[in-house]
């Protein structure tokens, strides 16, 4: 069972706790001006850093990293930023601890959960963004040769996520609007998810609300109380699809990113609004085995989340949030048509499965020609 607290002042307590005693620690680019980097610095014991790896981290740059552990003595890890770095200390952890080292990350060994002992090695996540709710997932994304992979062990589950949201205050804003919109797509895919239990609806609504409630303080008032609310609703997005797994917008999302260089969260963003007006004018595709009526009563109590009073308002009020924050839709480059050809062709049909929907690639094409401005 993961442990969740607040406050980096209690870190060490938890380091204590965990046995931690050499750390490796894992962080991004952002580190050097994070306002918890001295609390860090300041911790007993030795620590070896690694923070070689870009947004979006390759397979290379994860190896990097693996040797780097390897050869440090290091018992324990403590990531530091955001989905990114959080991503590539699992998968270090994960290469780490299996027989089949790097190759427990890529193709054909990647689709399969490898047994570890997830305990040998103490990891505790400390997010600095509030978005991807990595912190609390068993999933870590990576790319290899251009296709990325997603890795899923219950021993990549960090064991502590420690929230602190006095980090977001450096966060760039369009990166805040960014990861906020992956936390609100995260608590609305994992709700209609067919994955869904009783359980991760909890949470899905959770971060729904959250987000809902204090979305406007955060972005345009650099609220302090707002800030550590969307964190709390990134955490629950987190883990909502730790249990249910996400669906058609992220499914959708990723070869827009890797085309477009639209981050992570907005590219989701803009797929979202778009497939859920598609699920409403499509009733006769459902794949939920709990049907039909289930299905829009999910749609229903999304939309009360989120402050409207059906489903149409609820679409609505999404795309006016994107609007009023100016995250637009990515325009095509030169040739639309084969643009679009790559784009329906390369969605993931594990995600897809997770739809409560069916798509097939000739909707992706009708949906992606939406998505994407001429
Ligand atoms: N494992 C999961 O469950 C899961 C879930 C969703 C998304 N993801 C993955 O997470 C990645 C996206 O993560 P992200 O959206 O958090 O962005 P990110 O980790 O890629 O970071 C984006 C940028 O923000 C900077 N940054 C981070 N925190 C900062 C701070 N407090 N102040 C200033 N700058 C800061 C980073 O240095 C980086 O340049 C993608 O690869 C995505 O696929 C993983």
């Amino acid at each position: 069972m993961q442990k969740i607290i607040n406050g980096i002042g209690n870190l060490p307590g938890i380091l204590k706790e965990l046995g931690c005693s050499r750390l490796f620690l894992v962080v991004d680019s952002s580190y050097p001006f994070l306002n918890i980097k001295d609390a860090i610095e300041a911790l007993p014991g030795g620590k070896i850093k690694f923070s070689d790896f870009t947004p979006n981290p390759l397979y290379e740059q994860v190896c990097e990293g693996i040797k780097l552990f390897e050869s440090s003595g290091c018992d324990s890890i403590l990531a530091v930023g955001g989905g990114s770095a959080m991503d590539v200390a699992k998968c270090i952890k994960l290469a780490v601890l299996s027989k089949e080292g790097d190759k427990a990350l890529i193709p054909p060994l990647v689709s399969q959960r490898l047994p570890i002992d997830g305990a040998k090695i103490p990891f505790i996540a400390i997010p600095t963004t509030a978005g991807t709710g990595s912190e609390s997932t068993h999933n870590a994304v990576m790319y290899y040769q251009g296709a990325k992979q997603t890795v899923t062990n219950d021993g990549i589950l960090p064991d502590c996520a420690l929230l602190e949201p006095s980090v977001l205050r450096t966060l760039p804003l369009y990166q805040k609007k960014c990861t906020m919109m992956d936390a609100l797509c995260q608590g609305i895919e994992s709700w209609w998810s067919v994955n869904s239990t009783e359980e991760s609806k909890g949470y899905s609504r959770k971060a729904v609300e959250l987000v809902m409630a204090y979305w406007k303080a955060y972005i345009f008032d650099n609220d302090a109380d707002a800030a550590a609310q969307i964190m709390l609703a990134a955490n629950y997005g987190g883990r909502a699809i730790n249990l249910a797994q996400t669906t058609a917008a992220h499914a959708m999302s990723y070869k827009i990113t890797s085309l477009y260089k639209l981050p992570h969260g907005h590219a989701v963003a803009v797929c979202l609004p778009e497939i859920w007006e598609w699920m409403l004018n499509h009733p006769e595709d459902c794949t939920d085995p709990r049907g039909r009526a289930y299905l829009d009563g999910i749609f229903d109590e999304i939309a009360h989340a989120m402050g409207a009073s059906d489903v149409r308002g609820a679409i609505a009020i999404f795309r006016k949030m994107m609007a009023s924050m100016e995250m637009q839709n990515p325009v095509a480059g030169g040739d639309r048509a084969s643009e679009l050809k790559i784009l329906s062709g390369s969605v993931n049909p594990v995600r897809l499965k997770n739809n409560p929907l069916a798509i097939d690639e000739p909707s992706a094409l009708e949906l992606y020609s939406i998505i994407l401005r001429a």
